[in-house]
């Protein structure tokens, strides 16, 4: 049995369902615009084909020019006597108006000519529903950084475009759970899980056991995105502080061992990340230091995208000492092949999965 399968057991086995926290959950329909998708069909009376289809042309032509509150129409004709209308509305809220205001209206328009419904004017099927985003799995999220984060350091990276890739991800348990462990020996310590490691980012599950809390530590040249998997932590963030001589001259000489003094730290930020809300956060030298802490009463895991991978960190405290620390390296992990070939964009990850849409649209079928 492996350490990591057997810390977990451990873990399981102190940790009581109500240790795990639950409030605030992601939902996956969270992750998209809020848009309202509304599904409309209707078939007509076999005498009634005609008046039907008159009706419904000028159905059609109205909900085309709805602008107020619909992102979208299509109208679906799938024969004579039957139709599907499919509106994007903007909000539930935006939905809710329709189907007491110009559904109503235009279904008394369709009485006595449709063949379903009890008073015969309700459509032969009706749904709606939030509209579902693109969100990542684990397995996708991680195509796409192996796919578009590379460089030397962090000035090579779109920060933003990874950020919004990262926010897409929809972390479920059965996917993270087998990288959660802790330390037997220090139940109390956050533990570094390796989920995947390459030559240009680590990506690590950080566990954070009740209360704990990292040191105040710089980057070096990697970019640092952070998103919270279960629970909450607080990101306290500070201005990078100025450094003495005699730690920049040791640091010269002797980069792994250098130690000095460093001017008062000052917090410009302290964020709140958790699952159902700000999810994550972004951190380089230029941006500043910080330190993650969870402040909850529960287990909390976050996942962190080192990029490169931080291999020296310079650590500070409240006292103005600083040190350097070198990360141990981490142990690689395979998970699968890397996004093939000279044709990926970075985005054909998302595209893969149930079926093989990019042979779908390589295809030109008229
Ligand atoms: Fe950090």
């Amino acid at each position: 049995m492996s350490s990591k399968s057997s810390n977990l057991e451990e873990f399981h086995a102190t940790q009581a369902p109500t240790d795990r926290p639950s409030k605030r959950p992601r939902h996956l329909c969270s992750l998209g615009t809020g848009e309202v998708i509304h599904v409309l069909a209707y078939t007509a009376r076999f005498d009634k084909i005609n008046e039907f289809e008159f009706v419904v042309q000028g159905l059609a032509r109205c909900l085309y020019t709805m602008e107020s509150a619909v992102t979208d129409v299509r109208v679906c004709h799938p024969c004579c006597g039957e139709v599907v209308f499919i509106v994007t509305f903007v909000s539930k809220a935006a939905l809710s108006r329709f189907c007491t205001g110009p559904q109503k209206t235009f279904e008394e328009q369709l009485e006595g000519l449709i063949s379903t419904g009890d008073d015969g004017k309700k459509p032969s099927f009706q749904r709606s529903g939030t509209m579902m985003p693109a969100a990542h799995t684990l397995d996708s999220l991680l195509d796409f950084l192996k796919a578009n984060v590379k460089g030397d350091d962090h000035t090579a990276h779109d920060v933003r475009t990874v950020s919004k890739e990262i926010e897409r991800w929809f972390p479920r348990p059965s996917e993270y759970e087998q990288y959660i462990s802790v330390d037997p020996s220090n139940p109390t310590k956050y533990t570094r899980n390796v989920v995947h490691t390459d030559e240009n980012m680590d990506v690590i599950l950080m566990c954070w056991p009740a209360g704990c809390k990292s040191s105040i530590h710089d980057h070096d040249a990697s970019s640092c995105w952070v998103t919270v998997v279960e629970g909450e932590v607080h990101e306290v963030q500070y201005q990078l502080p100025r450094l003495d001589r005699k730690f920049l001259e040791a640091e010269q000489k002797d980069p792994a061992n250098a130690i000095g003094t460093c001017g008062q730290l000052k917090i410009v930020n302290t964020a709140c990340l958790d699952t159902g809300g700000v999810t994550g956060t972004y951190a380089n030298n230029d941006i500043g230091i910080h330190r993650v802490e969870n402040r909850s009463d529960k287990l909390s895991c976050s996942l962190h995208i080192y990029a490169p991978p931080l291999r020296k960190m310079k650590i500070f405290d409240e006292e103005g000492n600083v040190h350097v620390h070198l990360a141990t390296k981490s142990n690689p992990v395979d998970l699968g092949d890397e996004c093939g070939g000279n044709e990926c964009d970075g985005v054909c990850v998302l595209r893969k999965g149930i079926f093989d849409v990019d042979a779908w649209n390589k295809n030109r079928v008229k």
